[in-house]
């Protein structure tokens, strides 16, 4: 079977793993153009023998392209996915959907009318890890679902000029969390008490965002959930879940990237893991197999359109906590219905 022909647009931080990742190792696709606006990140496209466009637009509308990656920032996702949903060729995007809620009810009309496929980015679903668990969880090895732990510990901040386009640390960065939590549960979330504030960046202050937050969640079948969001963790990428049942509870992430730990005089000592290219980067490959494969069969998105607004639902309702001091209820089904953000 022909390999379905894939252009990349936007190769920053994730743009740029998901081009070589489609360059060379995933089952069934072909990388054949890549769009940026940035000389210096274009000249990826020389490297991986592809076409570089400047115009995204140029990219979607050429026959070679026979489906799209977004991955250009968040602040220009929506003109993107525009774009791309008139085209008519399956899409995979990345997180999150959208910055607010109204542009996720715009994107949602447009991939319904047009009856377009698009994939949305939470590869946390396909981590070995997590997808074990939720198995685990699906089978009964935990009993009921108590509790369940989530955090995103980012090493550092991203650049600025990222933060400014970024939506904020819910809408950005805890919205993984957000997603495999209703992804474990396989439940929706009723409301959220949302607290944090700037610890380490004071400039942060000028783009209304925090560099660490907790979030409570009540789950609709009554589980209780904790997320703890940061951009500080200075030992490394810190991305771990627990999940804690009547009969058990499951573990979820590896601290350890290299498998040695030195034991000397000062005692026992290993090295962490660095970033999301290297916690992820299987889980990056396996997600986009899973969308060539179900472009294929016809089958739709693994995590799709309603998954990006729950989420984002959320993070919205944390955002409005975080600002109101007030816990945060959504509507039954876990969204928010009719808001504007
Ligand atoms: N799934 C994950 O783990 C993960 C990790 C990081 C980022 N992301 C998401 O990926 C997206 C990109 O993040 P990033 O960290 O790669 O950002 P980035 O700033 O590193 O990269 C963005 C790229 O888009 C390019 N760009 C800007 N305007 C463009 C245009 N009009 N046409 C084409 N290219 C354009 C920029 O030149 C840049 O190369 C964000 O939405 C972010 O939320 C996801």
């Amino acid at each position: 079977m022909a390999r379905i022909q894939v252009g990349v647009i936007g190769l920053g931080r994730m743009g740029a793993v998901h081009a070589r990742h489609l360059a060379g190792s995933v089952a069934g696709a072909r990388l054949v153009a890549v769009a940026d606006v940035d000389p210096k990140r274009l000249a990826l496209a020389e490297e991986l023998g592809v076409k570089g466009y400047v115009e995204f637009r140029d990219m979607i509308a050429s026959p070679d392209v026979e489906a799209i990656v977004v991955a250009g920032p968040t602040d220009q996702r929506e003109a993107m996915l525009e774009a791309a949903i008139e085209s008519g060729k399956p899409i995979f995007c990345e997180k999150p959907l959208a910055q607010t809620l109204d542009a996720v009810y715009r994107i949602k009309a447009a991939v319904e009318k047009r009856g377009a496929f698009l994939q949305l980015g939470f590869m946390r679903r396909f981590d070995p890890g997590y997808a074990a668990a939720r198995k685990k969880i699906e089978e009964g090895a935990i009993g009921e679902v108590v509790g369940v732990y989530s955090m995103t510990r980012d090493p550092h901040l991203p650049p600025y000029d990222y933060i400014a386009s970024s939506g904020g640390i819910f809408a950005d960065l805890a919205i993984h969390d957000f997603d495999i939590l209703r992804f474990l549960t396989g439940d929706e979330v009723a409301s959220v008490y949302a607290i944090g504030g700037v610890y380490k960046y004071d400039r942060l202050h000028e783009y209304g965002d925090v560099d660490n937050a907790f979030c409570t969640l009540r789950f609709s079948r009554g589980a209780m959930g904790l997320v703890h969001g940061s951009r500080n963790a200075v030992y490394g990428y810190d991305v771990r879940a627990e999940v804690y049942g009547t009969e058990g509870s499951l573990r979820i992430g590896y601290d350890r990237e290299t498998p040695l730990l030195v034991l000397d005089q000062r005692g026992a000592s290993h090295d962490y893991v660095p970033y999301f290219f290297e916690r992820f980067q299987n889980a990056y490959r396996l997600e986009l197999e899973a969308f060539v494969d179900a472009v294929r069969r016809g089958a739709p998105p693994p995590v799709g359109v309603d998954d990006g607004e729950k989420a984002l639902a959320i993070a919205v309702a944390a955002q409005r906590s975080l600002e109101s001091g007030q816990p945060v209820p959504l509507d039954p089904g876990g969204v928010l219905r009719g808001e504007a953000t």
